[in-house]
C-alpha cells in the first residue's frame, strides 16, 4: 500500500493508472477506522481495479461547539488495517494541503433540500463542509466509484444529490450499516462509550425497529409513532435530538401516500451524539 500525503504524488499515480486503463474506487474517511469502514473498502475492492482511501479529519464540517481537536486519531492502526485489506493508496493530506488559504476564503459546495433538517438542522454548516471536502477529494482522486456508509443516511443523500446536480462523473455507492450483535450501529463515536453505555445505546436501534415494525403493519400515525419512540429513548436514558419519518429518496417529511420510508434518529447519551436510521418499504 502506498501512503501519500501530497496532491502531486496522488495525481501522478492516478494518472498512471488511468493511462493503463485501470478503474478506481474511493472511500473517503476521517480515520479511526472500524469494521464499518472496512466493509466500505471491501465493497470498493469488488467495484474497481484500484482502491484509494483518504483519511482527513475535515475541520470545515465541525461546528464551533464541536470538539475537532479531540476527534480520535489512530493513523498507524488505520493504515495497518487498510494494508491488510489490500488498499492500494491511503491518502492522508494535512489541513493546509486541502485548505491552503484557510477556511475563511474557501469556495464551497452547498446542497439544498436534502441538507436541511435532521443532522443539517442540529449541525448548521455541517453538510456544506462535507460536500465541499468530498468535492475536493473527488477532484483529486477522480474515482469511478465512491463508497459511503448508509449509517450516515442524510450524508449519503447529500452526496448523491451533489454528484447528480453537478454532473460529477462518479457513481455513488451506499453500503449497509455494520452493527454490533446488540444492534448498535458501528461508529467512531462508540469509542467514547463505556460498556454500560453501549448497552443503553442499543435503545436507539430498538426504537427504530419498533417504529419500522409499526409502519410495516400499516400504522401511519406518524405523530404518535415519533412520540412513542422519543419516550422510549428517554426512558432508556437517552436524550433524543430528533426522531423523524421521511420519504426515503427526498428526505421530505413522510405523507400518508408514501410507502418507502427512512426513519432517521439522533440522540445524546451523556455528551456523545449517536445517529442511526432504518429503511422501511411497505
Ligand atoms: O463520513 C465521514 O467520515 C465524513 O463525513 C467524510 C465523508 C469522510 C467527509 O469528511
Amino acid at each position: 500500500m502506498q501512503s501519500i500525503t501530497e496532491i502531486k504524488s496522488l495525481r501522478s499515480q492516478i494518472k498512471a493508472w488511468r493511462q493503463a486503463g485501470l478503474s478506481v474506487a474511493f472511500v473517503p474517511t476521517m480515520g479511526n477506522l472500524h469494521r464499518g469502514h472496512f466493509s466500505l473498502v471491501e465493497k470498493a475492492k469488488t467495484l474497481a481495479d484500484k482502491v484509494v482511501v483518504s483519511i482527513f479529519v475535515n475541520p470545515m464540517q465541525f461546528g464551533a461547539n464541536e470538539d475537532l481537536d479531540n476527534y480520535p486519531r489512530t493513523l498507524s492502526e488505520d493504515k495497518q488495517g487498510l494494508a491488510e485489506l489490500g488498499t492500494d493508496i491511503v491518502f492522508t493530506p494535512s489541513v493546509s494541503t486541502i485548505y491552503p488559504n484557510g477556511l475563511g476564503e474557501q469556495s464551497f459546495v452547498d446542497v439544498p433540500g436534502v441538507s436541511l433538517g435532521y443532522c443539517g438542522g442540529s449541525r448548521p454548516g455541517h453538510f456544506k463542509g462535507v460536500a465541499t471536502v468530498v468535492t475536493k477529494l473527488f477532484n483529486l482522486v477522480q474515482p469511478d466509484y465512491a463508497c459511503f456508509g448508509e449509517k450516515d443516511f442524510q450524508q449519503l443523500q447529500v452526496i448523491k444529490t451533489m454528484a447528480r446536480d453537478l454532473s460529477m462523473p462518479v457513481e455513488i455507492i451506499g453500503v449497509p450499516t455494520m452493527r454490533e450483535v446488540s444492534g448498535l450501529a458501528m461508529s467512531s463515536r462508540n469509542g467514547y462509550l463505556s460498556a454500560e453505555q453501549k448497552t443503553t445505546a442499543t435503545a436507539l436501534f430498538k426504537a427504530l425497529g419498533q417504529c419500522a415494525e409499526q409502519l410495516k403493519q400499516g400504522n401511519k400515525d406518524f405523530t404518535s409513532l415519533k412520540a412513542h419512540a422519543k419516550q422510549s429513548l428517554e426512558q432508556a436514558g437517552l436524550k433524543p435530538d430528533y426522531f423523524e419519518i421521511a420519504q426515503r429518496d427526498t428526505l421530505k417529511t413522510a405523507t400518508l401516500d408514501d410507502n418507502h420510508f427512512v426513519i432517521l434518529a439522533a440522540a445524546f447519551l451523556g455528551s456523545v451524539r449517536l445517529i442511526d436510521n432504518m429503511q422501511v418499504d411497505i
